[in-house]
């Protein structure tokens, strides 16, 4: 790639232009877009089995309606996304293997367990409220596809996040048991919730490159701020205390400023020693062999109907 195609890509990006699958592009920009969608993709399925755990456990039809909605809401958004990736040249068993081998990586977040029916409130209003945060920059991301993806993930995650904030504000109106409930499942969730946005930026090793190709709009640290300053207020509401000592409102920056994070528990679940890593690919892998004869039987069929000349 010589200095004055790369120089043209990024005059393309500093005028805002969106940049479609058959667009030349630098490698280096293909390479990032792939493992960020294809992590983005895997998250989102893997974000399926927390919440599953609890389909047949709802305390009422209403609430089994809702998440039996957002589970599937979540796997279309894991279609839109290995889709949105296949635009760029990567294909859908090269994602899965490269997931399974612990070669791509899926939010930590989804390897922590739900222990009770609050857990599914938290995640709903911290981690799809974390997930909003970060996903409504990405509808301005410059790559396309991207960018269209998150259009309409955004729109159901809205449903997501109110969701779950409605079942924290009932339990944490209800009996003494079940307000204690929502705030054991706030203190569970609250710092991975904050490890949901990366490493700080000082340790963030793609932020540098993916804000100048306006992948990212806004740093880690931004975001992550954005979110404690919308969500503490929110907790506050429902009488519910953030677990974070140390979190004082900052009148002279606008924002909380908030407790250490411990990025040594964040770099042990990245490495795989999170409570459920072990489970949540044994759930994948079995998934992806039990799956494997509606692979075939389509491929077979496709073959069937292609005409001999081009099979
Ligand atoms: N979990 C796992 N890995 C993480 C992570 C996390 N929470 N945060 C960062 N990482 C990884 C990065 O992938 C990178 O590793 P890699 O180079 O091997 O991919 C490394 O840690 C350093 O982090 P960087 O900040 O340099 O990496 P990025 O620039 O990619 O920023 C990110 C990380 C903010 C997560 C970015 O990748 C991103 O915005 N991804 C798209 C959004 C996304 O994936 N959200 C996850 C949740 S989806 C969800 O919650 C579904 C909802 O419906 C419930």
């Amino acid at each position: 790639e010589t200095d004055a195609f790369l120089a043209a890509f990024q005059a393309r990006i500093d005028a805002e232009e969106k940049i479609e699958p058959n667009d030349p592009m630098p490698e280096g920009y293909r390479r990032t877009l792939v493992r960020q969608i294809g992590q983005h993709a895997h998250s989102e399925i893997v974000g399926m089995l927390p919440e599953g755990n609890w389909v047949t456990r709802a305390p009422s039809l209403r609430r089994k309606v809702a998440l039996l909605a957002k589970v599937q809401d979540e796997g279309g958004h894991g279609l839109y996304l290995y889709a949105a990736a296949e635009t760029l040249g990567v294909s859908r068993e090269e994602m899965t293997e490269q997931l399974l081998d612990g070669r791509a990586k899926y939010s930590s977040i989804f390897n922590y367990p739900t222990q009770t029916w609050a857990d599914i409130g938290a995640i709903g209003w911290l981690v799809d409220g974390a997930a909003i945060m970060n996903q409504i920059p990405l509808c301005r991301c410059s790559y396309g596809p991207y960018a269209r993806a998150m259009i309409r993930v955004c729109k159901e995650e809205s449903f997501h996040q109110r969701q779950g904030y409605e079942i924290m504000m009932t339990l944490a109106q209800g009996t003494e048991d079940q307000r204690e409930m929502a705030q054991d499942a706030l203190n569970r969730w609250w710092w991975p919730s904050l490890m949901m946005f990366g490493p700080s930026d000082k340790d963030s090793v793609n932020s540098d490159q993916s804000m100048k190709w306006k992948i990212k709009r806004f740093t880690n640290d931004e975001l992550r701020q954005k979110f404690i300053d919308a969500t503490v207020p929110q907790a506050e509401k429902i009488g519910l205390t953030v677990p974070d000592p140390d979190l004082t409102w900052n009148e002279a920056k606008g924002g909380y400023d908030h407790g250490p994070i411990d990025w040594s528990e964040f770099k042990r679940v990245l490495k795989g020693e999170g409570p459920m890593n072990r489970d949540r690919i044994r759930a994948r892998q079995k998934a992806w062999d039990d799956g494997a004869w509606v692979r075939e039987a389509a491929r077979a069929h496709a073959a069937k109907r292609q005409p001999a000349a081009l099979a």
